[in-house]
């Protein structure tokens, strides 16, 4: 899949005077300490300096930045630039109607940040607590992360796609005291009725003390015992509030992301050394100027959100889109007539909208204005060429650096992309490219022995600490070294494979564990796998990813069946999708079902993934060794099942 064809892209404006790309790139190789002392010196607010750059040791997972400082991050992202420039546009919120964003300055966010952190500390959250945001993107929301930071509480943001269940695991498990919610979401013109939701997980949660709620729509929902209107609260209290001063390694919020194994995981992130990461790469990966309208249409469910759409445009003072709705609401032109009319300078999005809506016509792109477009970004899963190639020719008309950037709920922000703020820079389709300042890719192979060279493929991993990478996670330190650090010791492990080409460019392959990426969502297929296991008729199954042309991966899983008729198989088969549904959320429901007798295992009993996803991807003649077997019948018996599944499919298309 290396990509050879090479494009040198012409520069869409001349070299920015005063850019110190080739200076901060050469301190950083040299003097990587000294390096992220200036700059954090450089571009945050201390109220204390810190005394100590870092004091880590990757083999126990010790991550610590900036020892010794105090800061407050609203602070950093609303106060420095209300003190110079009031009225500049914070937020434009794209809502899901065409034609009726909303602006907000910065003058406004602070203020409607401080209502906010108020309520919270008026209804008894203080620091340290922990707090639930289930909401989709708005300016509520983005103040509601904030207000969290300034009075110093945890905020952990839950994707509002996620169940009742799966959002009440989360809360369980950090304990949250209060969570923050809307009446109704609006999204590609449905309600989705979010305080339901909230509703039946809190039944579940006693540590939660408040439900606030906000209203999105007119929509009058029931209020309990806990509820709290938010904006009618919010319009009691003053708006200011002051900022909590709070120390570099105090953590600033939480985001559940899953492994191959267990439950999802507490990505915990800490104050300075995240924001700053956020924000450095913010404006170095998308070349990012002041007055830019940066335009990242994540929710801020995910950490894409919460980097590039709140925290790293926020603290570079940038306009920053909040885009509500889809990629095909109310037709596939939304997002360039979103890019025509808001102005958007960058444009960072998802490889699985650009396969949708590539399958359109161009003319859904071309019938809009996109000369304000700079850069266009590209994040979550691999960008196949074709898809990197529509982006770049026909959204960008060949003009805009493209970047597929590579990087991880754990690394806090982009650690390999291509690097358009340097001059001249080349970017080759569909490749990562480039390790950001400070960041130190290293491939490692089997033996856990680095592999030198170029032209050369391995585990992704990265060998020197960075200011952005978690600190650990929540309640199981442990698990952190264990999942990051046991398997190459002194090495953060990424869990993806990755080439290194003959210049010296990466080039990400994929996941190397049991972790699938839906639309850019990623998911554990034991997380799966532990959902189905919940239904009496099913002992036994196994969850595998295929490829799919525009969800890039769906998961396909094999059960095993107690004695039923096979009356009763496609009833079960409806119950195990509504069991996933109701565990975790929609996107997570299999494509596929294929019910067999057996699993195929080895000799001490572990289920071999590696041969059911070749036969779900109809790649049976190529097995590979399957010598380690405990009863190689059993992969007749699944291929045979298999080819059945498919030869129905087939004719049901
Ligand atoms: C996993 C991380 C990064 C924020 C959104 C996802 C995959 C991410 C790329 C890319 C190929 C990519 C990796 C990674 N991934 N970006 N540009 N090319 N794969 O964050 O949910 O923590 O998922 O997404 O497999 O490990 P996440």
């Amino acid at each position: 899949r290396a990509a050879r064809c090479r494009v040198v892209l012409a520069r869409p404006r001349a070299p920015v005077p005063g850019s110190k790309w080739q200076e901060l790139r050469e301190l950083s190789e040299r003097a990587p300490e000294r390096f992220w002392d200036s700059v954090a010196k450089e571009r945050l607010l201390w109220n204390k300096p810190f005394e100590q750059v870092a004091d880590c040791d990757m083999r126990q997972g010790k991550i610590r930045w900036f020892l010794g400082g105090q800061l407050n991050v609203s602070a950093n992202c609303l106060d420095v630039h209300v003190a110079r420039a009031p009225e500049r546009v914070a937020l434009l919120w794209e809502r899901d109607e065409p034609g009726s964003e909303v602006k907000v300055t910065y003058r406004e966010l602070l203020e409607t940040t401080c209502r906010l952190a108020n309520t919270l500390k008026r209804h008894g959250v203080r620091k340290g607590d922990r707090v639930a945001i289930y909401m989709p993107v708005s300016p509520i929301a983005v103040a509601a992360m904030l207000a969290c930071a300034r009075i110093g509480a945890v905020h952990t943001v839950v994707f509002a796609g996620f169940s009742a269940e799966a959002l009440a695991g989360r809360i369980e498990d950090a304990q949250c005291k209060a969570v923050i919610t809307c009446n109704q979401g609006v999204r590609g013109g449905r309600t989705i009725n979010l305080k339901t939701t909230v509703d039946t997980a809190v039944k579940s949660c006693p540590s939660v003390r408040n439900v606030f709620v906000a209203h999105r729509t007119e929509c009058k929902v029931p209020m309990g015992p806990l509820d709290i209107f938010l904006e009618e609260e919010m319009a009691k209290e003053s708006t200011s509030c002051p900022p909590e001063p709070m120390e570099s390694e105090d953590m600033l919020f939480m985001l559940y992301t899953s492994g191959s194994t267990g439950k999802p995981k507490g990505i915990v992130h800490t104050q300075a050394g995240y924001l700053l990461y956020a924000a450095l790469t913010h404006q170095y990966v998308f070349d990012y100027h002041p007055g830019d309208v940066f335009g990242c249409v994540a929710d801020i469910g995910w950490v894409t959100g919460h980097s590039y759409v709140v925290y790293g445009p926020l603290c570079n003072g940038a306009t920053t889109v909040l885009f509500e709705s889809t990629p095909v609401y109310p037709n596939p032109g939304r997002y360039w007539e979103t890019v025509q009319r808001l102005g958007i300078n960058q444009f960072y999005g998802a490889p699985t909208a650009i396969r949708l809506l590539l399958k359109y016509d161009e003319n859904w792109v071309k019938k809009y204005d996109r000369s304000s477009l700079k850069t266009l970004g590209s994040v979550g899963e691999p960008i196949n060429r074709e898809a990197w190639e529509w982006f770049y020719h026909v959204v960008g008309d060949g003009k805009c650096p493209l970047v597929d950037t590579w990087w991880q709920t754990e690394t806090g922000g982009v650690c390999i992309a291509p690097q358009p703020a340097e001059d001249g820079a080349e970017i080759l389709p569909a490749m990562a490219m480039r390790p950001f300042f400070g960041i130190q890719p290293t491939l490692m192979d089997e033996k856990g022995k680095e592999i030198r060279g170029n032209d050369v493929s391995g585990a992704l991993c990265i060998s020197q600490t960075w200011p952005g990478m978690a600190r650990t996670i929540y309640g199981d330190h442990q698990r952190f070294v264990d999942a990051y650090f046991k398997p190459y010791p002194g090495h953060y492990f990424t869990g993806d494979g990755a080439y290194r080409s003959k210049e010296g460019y990466y080039q990400i392959t994929g996941r190397m564990d049991d972790v699938i990426n839906i639309s850019g969502h990623r998911l554990g297929t034991a997380e799966i796998e532990d959902a189905l296991d919940e239904h009496p008729d099913v002992p036994e199954t196994a969850v595998v990813g295929i490829p799919h042309d525009v969800k890039g991966e769906v998961p396909f899983a094999f059960v095993v069946l107690k004695e039923v008729g096979s009356s009763s198989q496609s009833q079960v088969i409806e119950e195990l999708k509504s069991l996933v549904a109701a565990k975790i959320a929609k996107y997570a429901v299999p494509d596929h079902f294929l019910v067999v007798k057996r699993l195929p295992k080895t000799r001490s009993g572990k289920i071999m993934r590696r041969i059911l996803r070749k036969v779900a991807m109809g790649q049976s003649s190529d097995l590979g060794d399957i010598s380690t077997l405990d009863d190689p019948s059993v992969v007749t018996e699944v291929i045979q099942a298999c080819d059945h599944y498919r030869s129905l499919e087939s004719k049901k298309n």
